[in-house]
């Protein structure tokens, strides 16, 4: 019988390794310090949505599989391997809150494990941070860091089939122990230093939302010059150099890890004497784009003072219920300053809170009894829904996509004046693009 693996939180990256390492074969011991999750979890019910993950969890606590702990020393003393998954929020001035990883290891310290413990981290921490644990713990265990690239809504799937295993170690047995754990897998696997695993996670997060950032200000460049970024992005993400992933304009990024690496990346950079510039732009760009979104609403609206917007989507991206730093409520709170009351669906957050008058309702169609409609998560299902459905609902007739998810064409069919991200619908504009040009 193979010892247990041990992981610590239960969260979206918990939850993933466990059920992850569970399917691959391996008895999974999981611990939270919030018993009554705990207590969900040995019921089967999962701490948050994901496409398959209630099935997988019923499985694996009925083969036995899996376990869940309340008390740290019975999940842990048995374990050779020890998975840390808690959070790594930031702070008010960017950096990482390091309390909840610092409290975990503590707690195992007190730990009388049966063998010599390796301890892989695995939440997000800012360069250096692992090599201090390392020192510190030495005396007791051995110490990895193990990022990961798990995205919320697909968590499970993407364990099971990263693009590459990053470890950084300093002790080749310790690596190797972890490694067969995830074998099956034959996916490449970077062995390097804790201090560049941990740079490999900060900087690609921070290169995406940096991808994300250009997409949003070339979509306003093609709303400026009467152009298509349908189009423009298409284009350029063919350029196998650049490729078409996360070049998909919209509202901004969202969620728990995007801004919160950036900032922490841009805090490192500023501690050291480095320029921060590009890190520092990319948060620009993604808290102005909201904005944007808002003026080309009041825009076609002319005001928002008492108007009534419906509005498709909370959450801070499709396939999940997860509303943290979701661009939508930004904007959703904004429209509430500008005097506007929201009529708002979205089909997995059914609770949020929203500026005094507005409401969440129960289906997109009741959301579009408004003089207006803003989407303001890319969920699919939206394009489905046909826009002679809810044309003569809007009294206002207008519909400003912040996903681009909708049909423009079929959209403007039905009657309604569509504003997308990038989707020009007015044509070139009267100034000499040139001349700008040479300004520049
Ligand atoms: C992200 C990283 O992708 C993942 O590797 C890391 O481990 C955790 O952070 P996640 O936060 O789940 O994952 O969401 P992701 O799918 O990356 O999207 C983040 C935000 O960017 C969302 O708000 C999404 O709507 C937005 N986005 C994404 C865009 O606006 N345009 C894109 O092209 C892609």
């Amino acid at each position: 019988m193979n010892a247990p693996v041990c992981i610590i939180g239960t969260g979206y990256v918990g939850m993933a390794c466990a059920l992850g390492l569970a399917d691959l074969g391996w008895p999974v011991h999981g611990y939270d310090i919030l018993p009554e999750r705990i207590d969900r979890l040995r019921r089967g019910i999962p701490p948050y949505r994901e496409p398959g993950i209630t099935e997988s969890l019923q499985k694996h606590l009925a083969s036995g599989r899996i376990h869940f702990f309340d008390d740290i020393h019975a999940a842990a003393k048995d374990a050779r391997i020890v998975i840390v998954a808690v959070g790594t929020p930031s702070r008010d001035d960017g950096s990482a809150d390091l309390a909840p990883l610092k409290a975990a290891i503590e707690q195992l310290s007190s730990v009388e494990f049966a063998a010599w413990p390796t301890i892989v981290i695995r939440s997000t921490v800012p360069p250096g941070t692992s090599d201090k644990i390392a020192d510190a713990i030495e005396h007791w265990a051995d110490l990895i860091y193990a990022p990961e690239f798990l995205r919320e809504g697909s968590a499970v799937r993407d364990f099971l089939n990263p693009d590459r295993i990053v470890v950084g170690c300093s002790d080749a047995s310790a690596a190797v122990t972890y490694v067969n754990l995830l074998e099956r897998l034959q996916k490449p696997v970077v062995f390097t230093s804790r201090c560049n695993a941990e740079l490999i996670k900060g900087c690609s997060n921070a290169f995406l939302a940096l991808k994300i950032s250009f997409a949003n200000e070339v979509a306003n460049m093609c709303d400026t010059l009467g152009a298509t970024s349908d189009d423009v992005l298409r284009g350029i993400g063919y350029d196998q150099r650049i490729g078409s992933e996360f070049l998909r304009p919209g509202i901004g990024f969202g969620g728990p890890c995007f801004e919160k690496d950036v900032k922490s990346m841009a805090h490192v950079a500023a501690q050291h004497g480095l320029g921060k510039e590009l890190f520092a732009a990319t948060l620009r760009v993604n808290s102005a784009q909201p904005m944007r979104i808002l003026d080309i609403l009041e825009h076609e609206m002319l005001s928002l003072s008492n108007a009534t917007i419906g509005v498709w989507g909370l959450a801070f991206k499709a396939g999940t219920d997860d509303i943290r730093d979701s661009l939508a409520l930004r904007i959703v709170d904004e429209l509430g300053g500008r005097g506007a009351r929201m009529v708002v669906f979205d089909p997995a957050v059914h609770v949020a809170p929203l500026p005094l008058g507005s409401r969440m309702v129960t289906s997109a169609l009741e959301a579009t009894d408004a003089d207006a409609l803003v989407v303001l998560t890319e969920w699919p299902e939206f394009a489905r829904i046909d826009p002679l459905a809810y044309a003569s609902n809007l009294r206002r007739r207008v519909v400003v996509d912040g996903r681009n998810v909708l049909d423009s064409s079929r959209v403007a069919a039905a009657g309604l004046t569509y504003r997308g991200v990038g989707r020009s619908m007015r044509g070139p504009v009267q100034h000499d693009p040139l001349a700008a040009a040479v300004e520049v």
